[in-house]
Parts: structure tokens; C-alpha cells; sequence
């Protein structure tokens, strides 16, 4: 189905991998989905789509017989051999190294995954989020300093991204001195607008991740040398729960996935939430009234979060083939 069709959309014939209008206002495909149960295989991909809560949950829990090593990609995933059999979990762990994104702490599985992301909430801990947020309010002023004095600014470019890429560089005890640098490397939307950007943001030039691996392995490299009192020493020297050390590149994935995870998605966040002031006068006037409701509100987006992740693992595709008590894949 063409994007243009969507006026009177024909659900029946909708890729929904494929037709990007929908993403603009998918609601109506999520209540076709639902008409078709809480568990459904879609017949363009054979995509499993789960949407009942109860099931999303029993999916998303249940790591014994799910693997997240598609999570990333989904339907896209290709392994280089067919999943054949009703058990899946010795083609998954000779070939996950293969897929994309295999080296990003959301694809991997227990107990790999359990050991990374106990050290990834070292660091998340309440006394580093509340110092976050003392940033974010220094950091939001300062953004709007950037183009108050323009009347106007392009609100993705301008604040969402800036802001969301500096609030997780400052939990990661990024130095300030250094913040400038992460903008000039990891804001694609900023390099556009360079003289010699098309030779320059080719899939060759511009590697975010690759800048990631270094800058962080130099930092906790530095740290494990000569230990401070500081947040990426804390980074640096986080061990997994039997003592060991973890390899530096395994931490400076973790700090890198921290910008992949969490950097579109919270522009993208920051964005709505933009557009729905825009259009909702009361919200204004709310704002305008009770300044700390924007507090009030961006903790009340945090609740959602867990709602967000339920729906988008909905997409799920088998770890093992075969029955409910065997390995699947989830996408
Ligand atoms: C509106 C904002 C956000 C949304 C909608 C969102 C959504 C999600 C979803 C759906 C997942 C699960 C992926 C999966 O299991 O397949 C996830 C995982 C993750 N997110 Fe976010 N996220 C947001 C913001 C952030 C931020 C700000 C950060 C960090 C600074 C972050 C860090 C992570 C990490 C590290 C994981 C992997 C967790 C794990 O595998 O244990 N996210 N997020």
C-alpha cells in the first residue's frame, strides 16, 4: 500500500514496516491490530504482533524462552543460516555476533545482559539523578540563551537534540570543557549545515558510535590509571556483582548505548510534548500558571515510559520456532 492511499486506508493490504505515513498517526492500524486478538501474526513479514498487556509482559519477561538478539533491527534481522527446529538457542549464540547491533546492551540476553546492566544502574543511582536535574535546569536556560535572541528556532535542532545529548553526557560525567565536542561530533542535523557536509556524512565519515567507543574508552582508561572522586571514575571502576573488572570496551558500550538508546527517543519526546502545548491553550495557560507543572509533567512522561516499552515490543518475532515453551526471538 502506497502512503497516499492511507485517506482511506485498507488495513488488510498496509506493510506496517513499510508505510511510513502511518507512523504519523498509527492509532487507527493499533485498534486493526487489536480486532485480531492480543497475538497475531501479521501476513506481510509474519511478524508476530503482540498487543495485549498480560502478553506483552509474559514476552518481555520470560528471557528463558525469548531472546532479545533482534531487538534492534526486527524483521530486518537476517541470520546467515535458516531457523530451522523447535529450539533456536544454539543458532542464536553462534550467529547473534552477526546481527546488527549486537554489541548494544538491549540485544543482549541473561546472563550477559543481567551482569552489563548491573553496571549501567551503578551509575543511575538517585543521588546522580537528582544532580542530572539540577543540570538539566542550568542546561535548559543556557539552550534557549543559543536563539532567544533569533525570536525563532527550529525546535528538534535547536533544543531537543542539544539538550537530551548534553543531559546523558552530564550523567556520564562527561567534563563540560568537553561538551562542545560531542555536539560538533554526534549532531548530524548541525553537520548538514556545514560547507562540506555531503562529502563528510557518508556512512564513512560519520561514525557516532565509533567517536563514542574512543572518547570513552580514553576517559575510563584515564580513570582506572589515576582514580578520581568523580562520576566517570565511578564509571571506570564499577565491577560486575563477583568482583571482576569488566573489559573497558564493555563499559564504553554501555556509556555509548546510553546516547543511542536514549537520544532520539527523548527528542522525539521533547518534540510532542512541544507540539501538544502548541495546540492545547489550557496546557499554556497551565504552564504559564504553575511554572513547576513542567515538572510535574516531565515526571509524569517518565511514568509512561514503561507503557512505551510494552507497546513498542509488540513487534514480536520468534527466538526458538515452535511452540510457547521453546526459545523465540523477540523483535
Ligand atoms: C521517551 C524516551 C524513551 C523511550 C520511549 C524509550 C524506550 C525504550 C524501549 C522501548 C526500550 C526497550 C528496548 C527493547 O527491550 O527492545 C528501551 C531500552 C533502553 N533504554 Fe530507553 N527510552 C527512552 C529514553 C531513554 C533514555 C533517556 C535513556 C538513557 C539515557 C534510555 C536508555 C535505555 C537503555 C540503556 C535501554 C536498554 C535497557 C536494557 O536492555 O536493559 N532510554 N528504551
Amino acid at each position: 500500500m502506497s502512503n497516499q492511499d492511507l485517506d482511506q486506508p485498507d488495513f488488510d493490504q498496509i506493510d506496517f514496516f513499510r508505510a511510513t505515513a502511518l507512523y504519523q498517526d498509527p492509532y487507527p492500524y493499533y485498534e486493526y491490530l487489536r480486532a485480531h486478538g492480543p497475538v497475531w501474526r501479521e501476513p506481510h513479514r509474519g511478524v508476530v504482533m503482540v498487543t495485549g498487556f498480560e502478553e506483552v509482559m509474559s514476552v518481555y519477561n520470560n528471557a528463558e524462552v525469548f531472546s532479545s538478539c533482534n531487538t534492534v533491527a526486527g524483521p530486518w534481522t537476517k541470520f546467515p543460516v535458516p531457523l530451522e527446529g523447535d529450539d533456536i538457542s544454539a543458532i542464536i549464540e553462534e550467529h547473534r555476533d552477526t546481527l546488527p547491533f549486537s554489541d548494544q546492551l538491549p540485544s543482549f540476553d541473561p546472563p550477559k545482559h543481567t551482569e552489563q546492566r548491573g553496571l549501567l544502574m551503578r551509575l543511575i543511582t538517585p543521588k546522580r539523578l537528582k544532580e542530572n536535574e539540577e543540570f538539566m535546569w542550568r542546561l535548559a536556560d543556557r539552550q534557549i540563551d543559543e536563539f532567544i535572541a533569533r525570536g525563532t528556532c527550529e525546535f528538534i535542532r535547536d533544543y531537543a537534540n542539544p539538550f537530551t545529548l548534553l543531559v546523558i553526557a552530564d550523567l556520564l560525567g562527561v567534563p563540560e570543557s568537553e561538551h562542545d565536542a560531542f555536539r560538533q561530533e554526534l549532531q548530524e542535523d548541525k553537520r548538514a549545515h556545514e560547507p562540506d557536509a555531503g562529502e563528510r556524512r557518508g556512512p564513512v565519515s560519520h561514525k557516532p558510535l565509533e567517536f563514542l567507543y574512543d572518547r570513552f574508552t580514553a576517559y575510563i582508561e584515564e580513570c582506572r590509571r589515576s582514580p578520581r572522586a568523580d562520576v566517570m571514575t565511578g564509571l571506570a571502576t564499577a565491577t560486575f556483582t563477583d568482583g571482576s573488572m569488566p573489559p573497558v570496551r564493555d563499559v564504553a558500550l554501555i556509556a555509548a548505548n546510553l546516547f543511542s538508546a536514549g537520544g532520539e527517543t527523548t527528542a522525539r519526546l521533547l518534540g510532542s510534548a512541544m507540539q501538544l502545548i502548541g495546540e492545547r491553550p489550557d496546557l499554556q495557560e497551565l504552564l504559564r500558571a504553575e511554572p513547576t507543572a513542567s515538572r510535574i509533567s516531565s515526571r509524569r512522561h517518565c511514568g509512561s515510559k514503561a507503557r512505551s516499552r510494552a507497546s513498542s515490543d509488540c513487534r514480536g518475532s520468534p527466538r526458538r520456532s515452535g511452540p510457547s515453551t521453546s526459545r523465540r526471538a523477540r523483535t
